[in-house]
């Protein structure tokens, strides 16, 4: 069993990470029940695998949305806030996110909101949500302009890890997330990168062990960033956006097709060609990135969209501002950063290059 602190004061809370720990949900989720009653939300896939396991000394009220990124909308926020209003939720009470990425980010922002913000705990259930979006308080629904655009930062009470949740998860979601794993070592940490090319396929495949490593080294360095950034201000949170503004406007090109860690997988390959091209980085490194992803069955190459199309969906984006956006670029493998201000129109030549057939 593994514990992780994110350390933020009063807004501390600890991570669990542990083999079988849903098992255990009964003991581990009965402190954020109230009157015996624990207020749970999840989507119907993940309800109809995993609900019953959520039994203890509590009576559980499921909140379930329907599953897709779709249900990051005002119409679903509306609905789950009426709910939990209706279910007397108060400001001392915990909601269970109990679900992917998506539910967590849903959840996590209903929480934020109801009687000006209510306690949540995030148990999360994809690869994706488990090495990366259960953890840091980022919480959002999308907007018509784009994705993630409204939202609230709002810190869990407590993170529940359980690696066998995954054996339900289907394998396209798998690599997706495994995108996001491979994204820390990217980032920051080579040795990880390294330790993916080796162990990359054993944790695509069913073995555990390799889940709960990558799971735990993702989770305290994004701990660690968190912790020293909470609120995206210092550059050093940023990082872990590597590879987002090329994937969320690839993202919102495809209309969501694509799923989330595929969109990041394509844009962090960009993003290391960019950084070849401007003679940040070498060749060879952007290279690696690229087979590591395509052999995990991430996509690679770009194929959709014009630069005009791709570079406007950035300029929507809310970091953007005045023809720039704040792009992280790297070094090599391990050593990504912050550049304030990359024009797009240096961004559409780029791309034209990587369109070109
Ligand atoms: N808040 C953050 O810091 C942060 C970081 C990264 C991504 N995100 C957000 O996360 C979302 C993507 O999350 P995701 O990839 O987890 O997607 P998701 O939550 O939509 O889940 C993907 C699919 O897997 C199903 N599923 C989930 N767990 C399952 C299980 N154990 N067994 C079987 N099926 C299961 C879901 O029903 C869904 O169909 C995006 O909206 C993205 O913006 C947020
Ligand atoms: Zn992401």
């Amino acid at each position: 069993m593994s514990r992780v602190d994110v350390k933020l004061g009063e807004r501390a809370y600890t991570i669990r990470i542990e083999r079988g720990l849903l098992e255990q949900a009964g003991e581990t989720l009965a402190p954020f029940a109230r009157g015996g009653r624990l207020i749970v939300v999840s989507d119907e896939n993940v309800w109809a695998a995993h609900g019953a396991r959520l039994a203890g000394p509590f009576r559980v009220e499921a909140a379930i949305v329907p599953p897709g990124e779709a249900s990051k909308s005002w119409a679903e926020l509306e609905r789950l806030v009426e709910r939990m209003l209706a279910l007397g939720v108060e400001r001392g009470d915990h909601i269970v996110a109990f679900g992917g990425g998506m539910v967590g980010d849903l959840a996590g922002f209903a929480a934020a909101i109801v009687k000006r913000g209510c306690g949540y705990v995030q148990v999360p259930t994809t690869l994706l949500a488990q090495v990366d979006s259960s953890v840091g308080g980022k919480t959002a629904i999308n907007a018509g302009a784009g994705k993630n655009l409204v939202g609230a930062f709002h810190q869990p009470a407590a993170v529940f890890i359980d690696p066998l949740v995954l054996e339900t998860l289907p394998p396209r979601e798998l690599r997706a997330g495994y995108a996001e794993a491979v994204k820390y070592g990217l980032i920051a940490d080579p040795a990880f990168f390294a330790w993916c090319e080796a162990n990359g396929a054993a944790l695509l495949g069913d073995d555990v062990e390799a889940r709960l490593h990558a799971i735990e080294t993702c989770v305290r360095m994004k701990a660690a960033i968190v912790g020293e950034d909470e609120r995206e201000t210092k550059g050093r949170r940023a990082l872990l956006n590597l590879g987002h503004t090329f994937g969320h406007a690839i993202e919102a090109e495809t209309g969501f097709a694509m799923l989330h860690g595929e969109a990041v997988a394509l844009g962090m390959t960009l993003a290391f060609r960019f950084s070849a091209a401007r003679g940040l980085c070498a060749p060879g490194d952007a290279r690696r990135v690229e087979a590591h992803l395509a052999a995990a069955g991430l996509p690679t190459r770009l194929a959709v969209g014009t630069p005009e199309r791709l570079v406007g969906h950035m300029a929507a984006d809310k970091k953007a501002s005045g023809g720039r956006v704040p792009f992280i670029l790297a070094r090599g493998i391990g050593g990504a950063f912050v550049d304030e201000s990359v024009a797009l129109a240096e961004v559409a030549a780029f791309l034209a290059g990587e369109l070109a057939p």
